[in-house]
């Protein structure tokens, strides 16, 4: 299952990327709208990208009455990202969105370019238990303690799991000034796909919840390697800001992937990497073709 990740795509100016996907993620809504954080807002950097978007969205009552209808008109279930600054707010929306049509709620419990989310991402969930029969899923930040929190949000009542938002991050310019309006960001794309797969791999150990694994999806071996660390379902970010086609790209180029191994489909590949992986054991499997092999960064001077 390929699903976009929250903030990446405006599904209502590029219908046709959302239609390739299984299920659309709304930007995260909040109760009130708003406007976001002061630009520069967005930076390139060596291995990714940084942004401090900061949630700009209409708010909750306009999503509902205008947004929300003509996404669903598109066809894919839609999920919608609630975000907020204390747990009852976050509840009242989920209240909202019962019945609305909405398939799932993804919660924004890790947003690290507003601040105020000061309530505990398990009372979070626990809140939104209670307001709502929709799934549940609970998006969490890279690095810290992922098994605790995944643990205490399971226990809360979550569903399922988003893994990973963006890392804090910042860059400088020439002048040696931070790039963006707030100084620091939220960091994503290839550099952050190892604190992806190690927030999924410590999940799925933890609790065995499903999980929406994301964090620099750039090819089908990317997401391949984040279903064997433990997500039955990828979402694509900032590949979506450069690539529009990546939705079906990266389909295709999994199905091959699993293909060469012999699986005969996704879920398969879902959790391979705690049970031995594929193949003869390490230190006898083949290059595989079209990756060649990468210069190691130290060298021999590993420690
Ligand atoms: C421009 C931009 C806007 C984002 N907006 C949101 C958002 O509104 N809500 C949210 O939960 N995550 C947001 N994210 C985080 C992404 O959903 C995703 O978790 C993160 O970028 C890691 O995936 P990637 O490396 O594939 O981009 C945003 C990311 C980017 C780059």
């Amino acid at each position: 299952m390929i699903l976009n990740a929250s903030g990446c795509l405006d599904a209502l100016t590029a219908p046709e990327a959302a239609r390739a996907l299984d299920a659309y993620v709304t930007k995260t809504v909040t109760p009130e709208p708003r406007r976001g954080n002061p630009p520069p807002r967005m930076a390139e950097t060596e291995a990714g990208m940084l942004n401090s978007i900061g949630l700009p969205n209409p708010g909750r009552e306009r999503f509902l009455a205008e947004v929300l209808p003509r996404l669903l008109e598109l066809g894919p279930p839609v999920w919608v990202s609630v975000g907020g600054f204390a747990a009852h707010e976050y509840a009242e929306t989920c209240a909202r969105l019962e019945g609305s049509g909405a398939a799932a709620v993804e919660l924004n419990l890790s947003c690290p370019n507003v601040e105020g989310a000061a309530d505990a991402a398990a009372d979070i969930v626990a809140a939104c238990r209670a307001a709502t029969t929709l799934p549940l899923y609970a998006k969490l930040a890279p690095g810290g303690n992922v098994a605790e929190l995944a643990a205490a949000v399971q226990a809360a009542g979550a569903d399922g799991l988003s893994l990973v938002n963006t890392a804090p991050g910042l860059a400088l310019d020439a002048a040696l000034r931070p790039v963006l309006g707030t100084a620091t960001g939220g960091y994503s794309g290839p550099a952050v796909k190892p604190l992806a797969l190690a927030a999924v791999y410590t999940a799925y150990r933890a609790t065995g919840l499903p999980i929406v694994g994301m964090g620099g999806v750039m090819t089908g071996r990317d997401a391949l390697e984040l279903m064997a660390c433990g997500a039955s379902a990828v979402a694509l970010g900032t590949v979506l800001l450069a690539d529009l086609d990546a939705p079906g790209r990266i389909r295709a180029e999994l199905a091959a992937e699993l293909a060469a191994l012999g699986l005969s489909g996704p879920e398969e590949a879902v959790g391979l990497a705690h049970a031995g992986g594929v193949g003869p054991a390490p230190g006898g499997l083949p290059a595989r073709p079209g990756h060649p092999p990468r210069q190691p960064l130290l060298g021999s001077r590993r420690c």
